[in-house]
């Protein structure tokens, strides 16, 4: 069982979150593209109608958009494609108002090639700022210093043919490293911290804070082993070596630290949740720091990582539990804007029972927008992909997942424009909003339900986890439970009915039929692919 210790009081340990990509959520001017003064529009929607407590927004700050957005050439300042500063500050005082918390993105590992440190930094080998990006000479052939891959595909390395030296760039050549070893980025990225902090924001989702520190000798990686397993997806070409060298060098722990120094003196009790793609559950972990001193907590992509057996399920789960520092709290997420989504994933059906386990495990969980309607991801034709990961390697382009959000039945969706920046689903029709809160069985609505409940209960906001031993096969059960309140979650993961001893109780929740409310004694039945949650009041 793993009880109530870890829960500090921290807001965002009670909080359940909802991640918004700016682009396709709400325009409010009709260029194509979602922007601020649309996400403050929808902010009564996600606050009473969907009944969330905080909001991860992802990048909005000044860029070329090369990676629509993670390629930021001016952190303090806002894109004129999501409006401007004082419309951010607009946006914190609004969430805020509603009770609400709101994170932004922090992208600590590189910059735009067009900011204007990387701007000093590339004139000359002499240059002031050279040693704020990662500059090394080319082999004796000419080619880069090392085999290091970029994560979208292609050397991590860019030549810069007026100085004759290579730039690192862990994700596109328009993306350069910055150099974490040297204090003046540290000064730097720290007071970009501090500008959005003093704004008011509650914190922040850290991009790909395992990856800002590479082996300092630039070493070369090994070629994947033919009986190599992935703990993850398929990251074609990234996948043709093992990551010993350009990933996770053990000073990056020091940087997490300088970094919660800052957080720590905030008032608002900031919180950062960490993109840590890391499958080994003690490396995962080490990134809370031993003395709870780094990351609030690295993001859990290990739902999504697991198979979707109920024996699979509670081993990952309860892996993580275990591997969580004392005093630790973690995590729950089944999507984001790199991923494919959910339903897409897993098929309907199977995306309720995830909602109903997301919203009902012992941490915080994490929506990704649209997935509380049940969204799917689109298609489109290679020659229109804007990803540029998608652009390099088709199949794991990422515009599916970033399809605009569907509002209502108008021919826009009700997100604002015509010509959307990406192709509207096209299920937008029927899968929208306003259809689903008038339809009392939609995905939406048993969002809501959840949400609601666990608003009001302990046991589902802090309580402790205590799997159902017989958790295998295709039911998954578990209880929660604090001092005042006892809830239990039952799933069937099987197209068979089943039925599952369980203390007497009343059905508050069904995945797949709103109208069960009846109160058991002997045991619960379940139809196929349906998940329940239970109250013993
Ligand atoms: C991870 C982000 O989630 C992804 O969208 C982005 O492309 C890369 N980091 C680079 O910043």
């Amino acid at each position: 069982m793993v009880g109530s210790s870890g829960n500090n009081g921290h807001w965002w340990q009670t909080a359940v979150f909802y991640q918004i990509y700016p682009l396709s959520f709400a325009d409010s001017n009709g260029d194509g593209y979602g922007d601020l003064e649309g996400v403050i529009s929808k902010l009564d929607y996600l606050s009473s109608t969907l009944g969330v407590d905080a909001i991860w927004l992802s990048p909005f700050f000044k860029s070329p958009m090369a990676d629509w957005g993670y390629d930021i050439a001016d952190h303090t300042d806002v894109d004129p494609l999501f409006g401007d500063l004082a419309t951010a500050e607009r946006l914190i005082e609004e969430v805020h108002r509603r009770g609400m918390r709101l994170i932004l993105d922090y992208v600590m590992n590189h910059t735009s090639d067009q900011h204007p440190w990387f701007d000093e930094s590339r004139t000359s080998r002499t240059s002031a700022k050279r040693d704020w990006y990662v500059w090394r000479d080319p082999k004796s052939d000419g080619s880069p210093p090392n085999n290091w891959v970029s994560v979208f595909g292609g050397p991590a390395w860019a030549l810069d043919s007026e100085t004759g030296q290579y730039y690192r760039h862990t994700f596109l050549p328009e993306q350069p490293d910055l150099n974490w070893r040297n204090p003046e980025v540290v000064d730097a990225m720290l007071d970009v911290a501090r500008f959005w902090l003093d704004r008011g924001v509650d914190g922040f989702r850290v991009d790909a804070a395992h990856q800002i520190m590479k082996d300092p000798e630039g070493r070369d990686n090994p070629p994947t082993p033919h009986d190599y397993v992935r703990p993850w997806k398929d990251m074609g070409e990234f996948d043709r070596f093992v990551h010993l060298y350009d990933l996770g060098h053990s000073d990056v722990h020091s940087a997490h630290r300088r970094f919660r120094e800052v957080l720590d003196l905030y008032p608002q009790d900031p919180m950062s949740v960490g993109e840590i793609h890391v499958f080994d559950l003690s490396e995962w972990a080490s990134y809370y720091g031993e003395k709870l001193d780094q990351l609030s907590m690295p993001f859990n992509f290990h739902l999504m990582a697991s198979g979707w057996g109920a024996a699979e399920l509670r081993v990952t789960i309860e892996a993580v539990l275990w591997h969580i520092p004392v005093g630790g709290w973690t995590n729950w997420t089944f999507g984001n804007h790199d991923e494919i989504r959910l339903a897409t994933r897993v098929g309907e059906p199977a995306a309720r029972l995830a909602a109903l386990l997301m919203l009902t495990l012992r941490g915080t969980p994490f929506i990704y927008y649209g997935d509380e309607l049940g969204m799917v991801d689109t298609e489109e034709p290679v020659e229109d992909i804007k990803d540029p990961w998608g652009i390099n390697q088709p199949f794991l382009n990422r515009d599916g997942c970033r399809s605009p959000m569907q509002w209502s039945a108008a021919p826009d969706a009700g997100f604002g424009s015509n010509e959307p920046w990406l192709p509207l689903a096209p299920d937008h029709e029927r899968r929208n909003v306003e259809v689903e809160l008038a339809d009392p069985s939609s995905m939406l609505n048993l969002y809501r339900k959840i949400l609601e409940i666990r608003r009001g209960s302990p046991a589902l906001r802090f309580g402790s986890y205590l799997s159902h031993p017989e958790s295998r096969g295709d039911v998954l059960a578990y209880r929660r439970e604090s001092d005042t309140d006892t809830k239990t979650v039952v799933l069937n993961l099987s197209d068979d009915s089943q039925r599952v001893r369980i203390s007497p109780g009343r059905v508050l929740v069904s995945t797949s039929d709103p109208t069960r409310t009846e109160f058991f004694a002997e045991g619960v039945d379940l139809s196929p692919y349906e998940g329940v949650l239970i109250g013993h009041d």
